[in-house]
């Protein structure tokens, strides 16, 4: 996993299998940074309470985050990675 700033947005951006996502990094529950959480097959889970959240969709797979986390298209062209934040 990385983490980076664009603006006032905190992006995290993770290798899963392969495949890169690109998601907001701040847990919908209560502030805490996923970019310090545990990377798995089932997605991202908070260092703080243990909700896991999917990085293809941003829902939590467990309680107690409900609101899904916002995730961003990603592209990968020539070795560069470029994320849609609008
Ligand atoms: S702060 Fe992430 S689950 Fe509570």
């Amino acid at each position: 996993m990385l983490d980076f700033d664009y603006g006032d947005k905190k992006i995290l951006l993770a290798n899963l299998d392969g495949k890169i996502y690109a998601s907001d990094r701040i847990c919908t529950h209560a502030d805490a940074d996923l970019s310090t959480g545990i990377l798995t097959e089932e997605g991202v889970t908070c260092p703080l309470h243990l909700s896991t959240f999917n990085l293809k969709t941003g829902v939590p797979e467990n309680l107690p985050a409900e609101t899904p986390l916002k995730i961003y298209n990603v592209k990968i062209e020539q070795n560069e990675i470029y994320i849609e934040v609008n």
